[in-house]
């Protein structure tokens, strides 16, 4: 199997949320897709371990908020790399409850949609939920929303081993791994772990010394 052939699919940026208790939970995702129309049905594919997922398991409930370009960096560092069981994520962003008490965002959206799970189907590591849209907004004709492609090569955005999308170590049988860059100051290597290293933004740090990313050399 060539491995690369996944880099390939394309993907949007989501919120998706839900609630628990009234409270509101939400990681970043990209991959929900749709369906059909009639009825109005949408899948998303949620780590095991997710909270959000749990909560859209014991709810039923569970919102797509579709991200624009205009949604900052932080907004997907704060919920595609924390969990909801160690940290409150919406405690600074602007958001809204819908009727169901599940999350809309205020700004950085280009809409969204309220969704009941109609089925699930249970994988080792991931949950694939079929949602059926029951509400849905468009906000404003200004936004263009966010794809995965923009988010890793314009915003030089990174994917956690959580994600789906996340590629493998070579050794675990991802595709060739590329060039291997490693600390001049320390020699920390790089494990691939937020993205390809060309693309971490250029005031990442080392993070074992704290030197700049200009420190980083090619180990031949
Ligand atoms: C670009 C990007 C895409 C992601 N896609 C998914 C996804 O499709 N499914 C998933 O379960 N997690 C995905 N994640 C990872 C979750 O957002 C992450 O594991 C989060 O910490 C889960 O939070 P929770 O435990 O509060 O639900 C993605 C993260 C990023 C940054």
């Amino acid at each position: 199997m060539n491995e690369s052939a996944f880099f390939d699919l394309t993907y949007g940026m989501f919120l998706l949320g839900s609630s628990v208790d009234g409270k509101p939970v939400g990681c970043i995702v990209n991959t929900v897709t749709q369906i059909g129309n009639q009825p109005p049905l949408l899948s998303v594919s949620v780590n095991s371990g997710s909270n959000t997922g749990a909560a859209i398991k014991s709810s039923g409930l569970a919102v797509v908020n579709v991200l624009s370009q205009a949604a900052p960096m932080s907004l997907i560092q704060t919920f595609g790399f924390q969990s909801g069981k160690d940290t409150d994520k919406f405690s600074d962003i602007a958001w809204v409850p819908t009727d169901d008490d599940l999350p809309v965002l205020e700004e950085g959206i280009c809409g969204w949609f309220e969704c009941r799970v109609k089925q699930t189907v249970e994988f080792p590591n991931q949950t694939l939920f079929i949602l059926e849209v029951f509400e849905s907004e468009r906000l404003g004709d200004h936004e263009t929303p966010m794809t995965y492609a923009y988010y890793q090569m314009v915003m030089k955005g990174g994917v956690p081993k959580a994600a789906p999308g996340h590629r493998l170590p070579e050794e675990e049988g991802g595709p060739p791994a590329g060039p291997r860059y490693f600390c001049s100051v320390c020699n920390y290597e790089y494990d691939g772990s937020e993205g390809p290293f060309e693309f971490l933004p250029p005031d990442w740090i080392c993070p074992r010394c704290g030197a700049p990313k200009s420190k980083f050399m090619i180990r031949t």
